[in-house]
């Protein structure tokens, strides 16, 4: 969970790189969730991975054809995404599946 610019927002924990814990993750600019390990770039909206990893492993650089590659699949294994509402105090998740 997150906040864009005052927006919350949900989505699942993984990177779907090499598992990087995006709560440790980053808003950039044009608010895309960014993983601390190697770069990935996700829209919190749909869960797609915009811009593939810099790096793989311990390796942070250009990866020319990994990163596209890599970003090619996660087109199919998108990061989950969930509504968050605040209620006084509490923040609630609805999963996008729940009525
Ligand atoms: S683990 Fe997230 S970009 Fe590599």
């Amino acid at each position: 969970m997150g906040n864009r610019e005052g927006e919350l927002f949900a989505v699942s924990r993984r990177c779907r790189h090499q598992l990087g814990d995006l709560s440790q993750g980053t808003i950039d600019a044009d608010g895309c969730l960014v993983c601390p390990w190697h770069q990935a770039r996700y829209d919190v909206t749909d869960g797609r991975m915009v811009e593939g990893p810099k790096g793989f492993l311990g390796y942070h650089g250009r990866t020319p054809g990994y990163t596209e590659l890599v970003r090619g699949y996660s087109q199919v294994l998108k990061l989950r995404v969930a509504r968050a509402v605040r209620r006084g105090a509490e923040i609630v998740v609805h999963r996008r599946d729940a009525s």
